[in-house]
């Protein structure tokens, strides 16, 4: 006998755990159609070189890649970006804004902790086509919906930050070396203020420089206090991009979602193909990595041909989401659910029971009979393990006085019914 788990960080999702799994999937899927997105459904594999070309070189260390019997390398897609990407400039007709969203599996080979995992699933969503602060502010309006719908808004942190805005700070500041700064600042999360600087100096900054990086990328608070703190701060260069962080603050305000927000500037995310904007949400107690990330990536699509189209998206992560949910005593959001079982006393009535879930079924009810012959006990015992709301109990003694019984299993009742009345019952109650 050979046993054989499953790999580490991929899991097996019993239904149990998958009824709430899809009410999140529902949950995130019921948004996007709110705000217009339409499906879409790509490949899971892609050839690595789609990621060569901008994913940059952290997720491309990260990727599951092979060769396949033709020689051709090809990956598991880690982030659906750049399929979409793909998608986009191979269609030339398509109309703009193009909204698309989907859930599906992604595969990269991280460190498996808490809400990291090596496959997982994530709620892409992107526009494409529009280059202002209206289509930024509608992908965070959706993804605080997303949380608001949850009833975990008020623990979630919505950092915002543009890649533009900070390097013109930074140079304002007489900051030089931006880019190198960008990938340090990314982690600096992980370290202590100390390491932070140490590394910034390690990679060519001078003291003085790397101390206004720290003083700059500490900076965070409301958006629109922070924009004005900014102002203040800072001379012409960064003129435009203040001016547009101010524009995405009342952009914001009239989603509704302004107060979530808050102007980080030490956000810069770790995706190489950014050209604006950037987003990230953490639990605010900080314990977990982020729930969702996104970012405008104006020039993602021309690299794959001729023609340009600016994009703006985020994918939902459903690992550290459904993390944040534990950890709000939210999960699970479901049981198994179950509407009818008919119960069939004896073998002489399992046709008729047969009969009769079928009719429930045609009335839109999930319903469940007796596969296996088991007596009345072992079937009763069976519709709650199920969670069945009502068992309509079939024997042969009533069916002779014109009767069925039916058992409400929350407070345990029976009611005689008319053998004939079962659906105008059921209607009577809105059951059905
Ligand atoms: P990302 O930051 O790499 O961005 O991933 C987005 C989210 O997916 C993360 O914030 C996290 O919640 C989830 N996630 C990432 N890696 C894992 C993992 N190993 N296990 C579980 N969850 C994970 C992107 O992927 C971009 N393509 C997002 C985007 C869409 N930008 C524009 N449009």
């Amino acid at each position: 006998m050979t046993e054989i788990n499953s790999l580490k960080g991929f899991y097996d999702r019993y239904p149990e755990d998958y009824v709430s799994f899809r009410k999140l999937v529902d949950t995130v899927e019921e948004t996007a159609k709110e705000f217009g997105f339409r499906e879409i459904n790509t490949p899971n594999v892609e050839k690595t070189d789609l990621y060569r070309v901008k994913s940059g070189d952290e997720l491309l260390d990260q990727t599951y890649s092979f060769k396949d019997k033709g020689d051709r390398e090809i990956t598991l897609i880690p982030e659906q970006t750049p399929t979409r990407a793909r998608l986009v400039q191979q269609r030339k007709d398509l109309k703009t804004p193009i909204k698309w969203y989907d859930t599906s599996k992604r595969w990269r080979y991280e460190d498996v902790q808490k809400g990291r995992d090596r496959e997982f699933f994530q709620g892409d969503f992107d526009i494409f086509g529009v280059e202002s602060v209206e289509a930024d502010a509608e992908v965070i309006a959706a993804a605080a919906t997303i949380y608001k719908k949850l009833g975990v808004e008020k623990r979630v942190n919505f950092l915002v930050n543009d890649r533009k805005l900070l390097e013109s700070v930074l140079n304002s500041q007489g900051v030089e070396k931006t880019e190198t700064a960008m990938k340090i600042i990314d982690d600096k999360e992980k370290m202590t203020g100390e390491e932070f600087l140490e590394e910034l100096e390690s990679e060519g900054l001078d003291t003085r420089e790397a101390e206004k990086v720290d003083e700059v990328t500490s900076i965070s608070g409301p958006i629109k206090e922070t924009v004005e703190e900014l102002k203040e701060k800072t001379p012409e260069a960064a003129e435009e991009s203040v001016k547009r962080m101010e524009d995405l603050a009342n952009a914001l305000e009239a989603y509704g979602v302004e107060d979530l927000c808050r102007l980080d500037l030490s956000i810069v995310r770790g995706l190489a193909y950014y050209t604006g904007l950037v987003f990230e949400a953490f639990d605010t107690e900080g314990e977990l990595r982020a729930l969702f990330g996104g970012g405008r990536y104006d020039n993602l699509v021309g690299l794959f041909g001729d023609r340009e189209v600016p994009a703006v998206g985020f994918a939902f992560g459903y690992s550290p989401t459904i993390e944040l949910l534990k950890k709000e005593d939210k999960w699970p959001l479901k049981d198994v659910e179950t509407d009818v079982y008919v119960l069939t006393v004896s073998e002489d009535v399992r046709d008729t029971g047969l009969e009769y879930a079928k009719k429930l079924r045609d009335h839109g009810l999930s319903v469940e009979t007796d596969l296996t012959g088991r007596g009345f006990g072992g079937q009763l015992g069976y519709a709650d393990s199920i969670n069945a709301e009502r068992v309509l109990i079939i024997g042969k003694r009533d069916l002779e006085n014109n009767e069925v019984t039916m058992k409400h299993m929350e407070s345990g009742e029976e009611e005689k019914l008319d053998k004939n009345e079962v659906i105008n019952h059921l209607e009577s109650e809105n059951f059905v």
